[in-house]
Protein backbone atom coordinates (compact mmCIF):
# COMPACT_ATOMS: atom_id res chain seq x y z
CA UNK A 1 0.00 0.00 0.00
CA UNK A 2 1.21 3.43 -0.99
CA UNK A 3 2.31 6.21 0.84
CA UNK A 4 0.82 9.85 0.13
CA UNK A 5 2.26 13.24 0.98
CA UNK A 6 0.82 16.32 1.11
CA UNK A 7 2.78 19.42 0.73
CA UNK A 8 1.59 22.77 1.59
CA UNK A 9 3.13 26.12 2.37
CA UNK A 10 3.69 25.69 5.61
CA UNK A 11 2.84 22.14 6.78
CA UNK A 12 3.50 18.64 5.14
CA UNK A 13 1.03 15.86 5.94
CA UNK A 14 1.34 12.17 5.38
CA UNK A 15 -0.62 9.25 5.23
CA UNK A 16 0.57 5.88 5.10
CA UNK A 17 -1.40 3.65 3.71
CA UNK A 18 0.37 0.68 5.23
CA UNK A 19 -0.14 1.37 8.41
CA UNK A 20 -4.30 2.58 7.96
CA UNK A 21 -7.09 0.25 9.00
CA UNK A 22 -9.57 2.40 7.86
CA UNK A 23 -11.19 3.54 10.60
CA UNK A 24 -12.63 6.81 8.61
CA UNK A 25 -11.74 9.30 11.77
CA UNK A 26 -9.61 11.51 9.04
CA UNK A 27 -12.70 12.45 6.65
CA UNK A 28 -15.38 12.39 9.06
CA UNK A 29 -13.58 14.48 10.83
CA UNK A 30 -15.46 18.15 10.97
CA UNK A 31 -12.17 19.34 9.17
CA UNK A 32 -11.46 20.64 5.61
CA UNK A 33 -7.69 19.06 5.66
CA UNK A 34 -9.23 15.72 4.10
CA UNK A 35 -12.58 15.71 1.78
CA UNK A 36 -12.73 12.23 0.48
CA UNK A 37 -14.11 13.42 -2.87
CA UNK A 38 -11.23 16.10 -4.03
CA UNK A 39 -7.89 15.58 -5.17
CA UNK A 40 -5.70 15.63 -3.66
CA UNK A 41 -8.11 14.36 -0.61
CA UNK A 42 -5.30 16.04 1.79
CA UNK A 43 -4.92 19.73 1.55
CA UNK A 44 -2.71 21.18 4.36
CA UNK A 45 -3.20 24.85 3.27
CA UNK A 46 -7.41 24.54 4.23
CA UNK A 47 -6.51 24.34 7.96
CA UNK A 48 -4.22 25.55 10.84
CA UNK A 49 -1.17 24.04 12.05
CA UNK A 50 -3.49 23.35 15.29
CA UNK A 51 -6.23 21.90 13.27
CA UNK A 52 -3.61 19.42 11.25
CA UNK A 53 -2.52 18.43 14.79
CA UNK A 54 -6.35 17.57 16.24
CA UNK A 55 -7.42 15.65 13.06
CA UNK A 56 -3.55 13.44 12.94
CA UNK A 57 -4.26 13.15 16.64
CA UNK A 58 -7.97 10.83 16.13
CA UNK A 59 -6.17 8.42 13.68
CA UNK A 60 -5.73 5.56 15.87
CA UNK A 61 -3.13 3.29 13.70
CA UNK A 62 -0.85 6.83 13.19
CA UNK A 63 -1.11 6.55 9.55
CA UNK A 64 -1.48 10.59 9.63
CA UNK A 65 1.62 12.24 10.59
CA UNK A 66 2.53 15.94 9.71
CA UNK A 67 5.47 17.82 10.09
CA UNK A 68 6.21 22.00 9.63
CA UNK A 69 8.73 22.71 6.51
CA UNK A 70 11.38 23.23 9.00
CA UNK A 71 11.07 19.52 10.10
CA UNK A 72 11.27 20.26 13.39
CA UNK A 73 8.00 20.82 14.47
CA UNK A 74 5.49 17.65 14.33
CA UNK A 75 2.99 15.96 16.71
CA UNK A 76 4.19 15.69 20.53
CA UNK A 77 3.48 12.47 22.51
CA UNK A 78 0.68 12.24 24.73
CA UNK A 79 1.31 12.97 28.31
CA UNK A 80 0.66 9.57 29.53
CA UNK A 81 0.96 6.31 27.42
CA UNK A 82 -1.90 4.07 26.96
CA UNK A 83 -3.77 1.15 25.22
CA UNK A 84 -7.18 1.08 24.14
CA UNK A 85 -8.53 -2.55 23.77
CA UNK A 86 -11.49 -2.79 20.95
CA UNK A 87 -13.82 -5.40 21.31
CA UNK A 88 -13.58 -7.88 18.49
CA UNK A 89 -10.61 -6.04 16.95
CA UNK A 90 -7.35 -4.33 17.32
CA UNK A 91 -5.62 -2.71 20.44
CA UNK A 92 -4.97 0.71 19.85
CA UNK A 93 -1.76 2.25 21.39
CA UNK A 94 -0.75 5.93 22.46
CA UNK A 95 2.39 7.14 23.63
CA UNK A 96 5.53 7.99 23.25
CA UNK A 97 6.54 4.51 21.39
CA UNK A 98 9.76 3.20 20.80
CA UNK A 99 9.79 0.07 18.38
CA UNK A 100 11.55 -3.06 18.72
CA UNK A 101 11.27 -5.59 15.84
CA UNK A 102 8.85 -3.96 14.32
CA UNK A 103 10.14 -2.36 10.40
CA UNK A 104 9.86 1.10 10.35
CA UNK A 105 11.38 4.25 8.36
CA UNK A 106 14.48 5.17 10.36
CA UNK A 107 14.21 8.48 12.81
CA UNK A 108 10.62 7.77 12.16
CA UNK A 109 8.04 9.35 15.23
CA UNK A 110 5.81 6.81 16.83
CA UNK A 111 2.63 8.55 18.50
CA UNK A 112 -0.13 6.03 17.84
CA UNK A 113 -0.33 2.27 16.92
CA UNK A 114 -3.48 -0.36 15.49
CA UNK A 115 -1.86 -3.61 16.71
CA UNK A 116 -3.48 -6.93 15.64
CA UNK A 117 -4.96 -9.15 18.79
CA UNK A 118 -6.63 -11.91 16.34
CA UNK A 119 -3.54 -13.04 14.66
CA UNK A 120 -4.87 -12.68 11.28
CA UNK A 121 -3.20 -9.40 9.70
CA UNK A 122 -1.73 -9.92 6.77
CA UNK A 123 0.47 -6.64 8.39
CA UNK A 124 1.47 -8.13 11.34
CA UNK A 125 1.91 -6.61 14.00
CA UNK A 126 -0.59 -4.05 12.76
CA UNK A 127 -4.13 -4.30 12.33
CA UNK A 128 -5.73 -4.95 8.63
CA UNK A 129 -9.13 -5.56 10.07
CA UNK A 130 -8.78 -9.49 9.42
CA UNK A 131 -10.72 -9.66 12.75
CA UNK A 132 -13.42 -9.15 10.80
CA UNK A 133 -13.67 -11.20 7.91
CA UNK A 134 -12.11 -14.42 10.24
CA UNK A 135 -15.21 -13.63 12.55
CA UNK A 136 -12.71 -13.06 15.49
CA UNK A 137 -14.28 -12.14 18.75
CA UNK A 138 -13.59 -10.57 22.07
CA UNK A 139 -15.64 -9.11 24.61
CA UNK A 140 -12.49 -6.06 25.09
CA UNK A 141 -13.02 -7.09 29.03
CA UNK A 142 -9.75 -6.24 31.03
CA UNK A 143 -9.65 -8.68 34.16
CA UNK A 144 -6.85 -7.71 35.73
CA UNK A 145 -5.34 -4.47 37.68
CA UNK A 146 -1.95 -4.29 37.48
CA UNK A 147 1.07 -3.51 39.67
CA UNK A 148 0.62 0.75 38.94
CA UNK A 149 3.44 3.36 38.44
CA UNK A 150 4.24 6.14 40.65
CA UNK A 151 4.75 8.88 36.95
CA UNK A 152 2.64 9.00 33.76
CA UNK A 153 3.89 9.05 30.49
CA UNK A 154 8.01 8.31 29.60
CA UNK A 155 8.89 6.53 26.47
CA UNK A 156 7.37 3.08 26.17
CA UNK A 157 8.76 0.19 24.39
CA UNK A 158 6.88 -1.89 22.10
CA UNK A 159 8.34 -5.64 21.41
CA UNK A 160 7.14 -7.74 19.21
CA UNK A 161 8.47 -11.47 20.28
CA UNK A 162 9.04 -13.99 17.68
CA UNK A 163 5.96 -15.96 17.45
CA UNK A 164 5.03 -14.81 20.52
CA UNK A 165 3.20 -11.90 22.16
CA UNK A 166 3.88 -7.76 22.41
CA UNK A 167 5.99 -6.85 25.36
CA UNK A 168 5.17 -3.74 26.54
CA UNK A 169 8.23 -1.67 28.70
CA UNK A 170 7.26 1.83 30.36
CA UNK A 171 4.62 3.48 32.48
CA UNK A 172 1.05 2.14 30.76
CA UNK A 173 -2.53 2.16 31.44
CA UNK A 174 -4.44 -0.53 29.71
CA UNK A 175 -8.28 0.85 29.14
CA UNK A 176 -10.72 -1.66 28.77
CA UNK A 177 -13.46 -1.45 25.99
CA UNK A 178 -15.88 -0.15 28.62
CA UNK A 179 -13.68 2.99 28.64
CA UNK A 180 -12.56 2.43 32.57
CA UNK A 181 -8.85 1.80 33.18
CA UNK A 182 -8.37 -1.06 34.17
CA UNK A 183 -4.59 -2.40 34.36
CA UNK A 184 -1.86 0.31 34.67
CA UNK A 185 2.13 -0.96 35.01
CA UNK A 186 5.72 -0.65 33.73
CA UNK A 187 5.64 -4.17 31.79
CA UNK A 188 3.35 -6.39 30.34
CA UNK A 189 2.73 -9.35 27.58
CA UNK A 190 0.07 -8.62 25.29
CA UNK A 191 -1.65 -11.38 23.06
CA UNK A 192 -1.40 -11.19 19.36
CA UNK A 193 -2.01 -14.58 18.13
CA UNK A 194 -5.67 -14.55 19.79
CA UNK A 195 -5.78 -17.50 21.58
CA UNK A 196 -5.74 -16.82 25.31
CA UNK A 197 -7.53 -17.63 27.13
CA UNK A 198 -6.93 -13.95 29.61
CA UNK A 199 -6.90 -11.64 26.61
CA UNK A 200 -5.95 -8.85 26.32
CA UNK A 201 -2.82 -10.45 28.20
CA UNK A 202 -0.85 -13.02 27.22
CA UNK A 203 -1.64 -16.50 28.39
CA UNK A 204 1.22 -18.79 26.50
CA UNK A 205 -1.25 -20.19 24.12
CA UNK A 206 0.95 -18.98 21.11
CA UNK A 207 3.49 -22.08 21.77
CA UNK A 208 3.66 -24.14 18.68
CA UNK A 209 0.21 -22.48 17.63
CA UNK A 210 1.74 -18.72 16.27
CA UNK A 211 4.01 -18.01 14.05
CA UNK A 212 5.25 -14.03 13.12
CA UNK A 213 8.42 -12.18 12.66
CA UNK A 214 9.50 -9.99 16.17
CA UNK A 215 12.67 -10.42 18.40
CA UNK A 216 13.70 -13.42 19.88
S1 LIG B 1 0.53 -14.25 22.05
FE1 LIG B 1 -1.47 -15.09 22.32
S2 LIG B 1 -1.26 -16.28 24.13
FE2 LIG B 1 0.73 -15.40 23.88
Amino acid sequence: MKTLTFEGEEYTVEWDGKLCMHAEECWRSDSTLFELKRKPFGDPDQVDGDEIDRVAKRCPSGSISWQDKSGQTEEEAASSNTVTIVPAGPAYIRGDLSYEGIESTPGATHRRAALCRCGQSQNKPFCDNSHKKEGWDDTGAVGREGPGFETEGGQLTVSVRKDGPVLLRGNVSIRAASGEIRWQGQKVSLCRCGLSSKKPFCDGSHKGQFEADGVS
